[in-house]
């Protein structure tokens, strides 16, 4: 059954509650989404599973329902504030350091201490990004951080850091890909980074407080590095042992679609991530490689047919991912109880004028592995997220709308 329901819209929810306000990342779920489907798929789970779960969304609410939760990510950015964002923190000790910080900031804000000596971070393409006044103020709240001894309120103090890292850059806040602002601009820009900094820690307080108080329960959170394309250990994740798998996964490859790790760049650099220029060539799809071998799918293969028929690259680009895509189903598979359901919320982005059946091609994929297919809720995306506004050209600053719904396909393992 396929289906258009609007009340899947969410329209007026308030998408920020609890610690789903700590920090904004691409494409991000609708924690009203999560929730609701939890509610209809996942009564009486104990664990779930997110196979993508950048920021943490489901996971949070997983947690919030008692549920326990793995995700996993490539990115360290994402699995750094999905961390944060299930992890519940002694508040008097974080008081006491913002009480701290709060002072600390004052000094430099206030012109009080101006000799600070602070060593700048060095990594590729910094004085790019970052012009120095910035370098420095990012680079004294980094040395305060660096210093915060307990791992939880490290972890709460570099989530909101790497915000302010990105407010703090030359880069268009208004683009998810690294683009500078007009040199006009760049020559007067004096972020004020501390004060910036301050109110996403207070903010982000106020979201922690309010998931403590929602959150009766002990469950917890753990989220792994793997590549679901590749393999996910038994030791981790034994096979047949999830009670729900909930997630959304890329549209796409990073370079046409969601530059997640573009995105992230600056924070992971500023965070010392080796190789936070690489991100995207890991993710699904990253890298075109061509493939032997065919998949058996007579929606993708069509698919592929109709753009090559225009473009034999993106043909074989999109083909690619589908590969990487397929071979992650297969893993993912392998994890979830018999009887339980998979939810994956995927969007149909156009890729030379030809439309791309994700929704259908992700329940044949599963059903390759044995799931049988029980309902796909085709939902709008009402609001600004950043699914309908990547650029489906590749040109920065395209902001076309590619994609005007998504489609929560639910699937049901034998
Ligand atoms: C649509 S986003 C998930 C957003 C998430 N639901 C949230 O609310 O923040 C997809 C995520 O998949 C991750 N990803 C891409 N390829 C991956 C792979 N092969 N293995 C694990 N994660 C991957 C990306 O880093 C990105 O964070």
């Amino acid at each position: 059954m396929k289906y258009s329901d609007f009340s899947w819209d969410f329209r007026e929810a308030d998408t920020k509650r609890f610690t789903h306000c700590y920090h904004s990342y691409p494409a991000m779920m609708i924690p009203q989404i999560a929730e609701r489907l939890l509610v209809k798929y996942g009564m009486n789970s104990k664990i779930l599973f997110d196979p993508y779960c950048g920021t943490g969304t489901s996971l949070v609410e997983a947690n919030l329902k008692n549920i326990h939760a793995i995700g996993t990510d490539i990115n360290p950015l994402a699995r750094l504030i999905a961390k944060a964002k299930t992890t519940l923190i002694n508040t008097q000790l974080l008081d006491l350091y913002l009480k701290d910080f709060n002072d600390f900031a004052f000094q430099f804000r206030f012109g009080i201490t101006r000799n600070y000596s602070v060593v700048l971070p060095q990594f590729s393409n910094i004085d790019f990004w970052f012009n120095k006044r910035a370098q420095h103020k990012l680079a004294i709240i980094k040395s305060f951080i660096d210093n915060i001894k307990d791992d939880h309120v490290r972890m709460f103090f570099l989530v909101a850091f790497s915000e302010t890292i990105r407010e703090s850059s030359l880069t268009k806040k208004s683009e998810f890909k690294l683009v500078r602002i007009q040199k006009e601009k760049r020559d007067n820009f004096d972020p004020d980074s501390f004060g910036i900094f301050l109110s996403k820690l207070s903010r982000n307080k106020n979201g922690l407080l309010e998931y403590e108080k929602a959150k009766e329960n002990v469950a917890t959170s753990a989220i792994h590095s793997f590549n679901t394309v590749n393999y996910i250990p038994d030791s981790k994740i034994a096979d047949h042992s999830m009670d729900i798998i909930l997630t959304s996964p890329p549209y796409g490859d990073s370079r046409t679609t969601v530059a997640y790790g573009q995105y992230s760049r600056l924070s992971n650099q500023w965070m010392g991530i080796e190789n936070a220029n690489r991100i995207d060539e890991l993710l699904m799809g990253g890298k075109k490689k061509n493939h032997p071998y065919s998949i058996n799918s007579f929606i993708l293969n069509d698919t592929i047919e109709k753009i090559a028929q225009t473009d034999e690259k993106r043909a074989k680009e999109v083909f690619s991912f589908f590969v990487d895509y397929k071979k992650s189903i297969d893993n993912v598979s392998k994890k979830l109880k018999p009887r339980k359901y998979a939810c994956y919320v995927v969007g149909n982005r156009t890729v030379k004028s030809v439309q791309i059946p994700m929704d259908e091609i992700t329940k044949e994929f599963f059903e390759m592995n044995d799931f049988r297919h029980v309902e796909t809720i085709i939902r709008n995306i009402p609001n600004k997220r950043m699914p309908s506004k990547n650029s489906p050209s590749n040109v920065v600053g395209d902001k076309s709308t590619t994609m005007k719904h998504e489609y929560i396909v639910v699937m049901q393992k034998k």
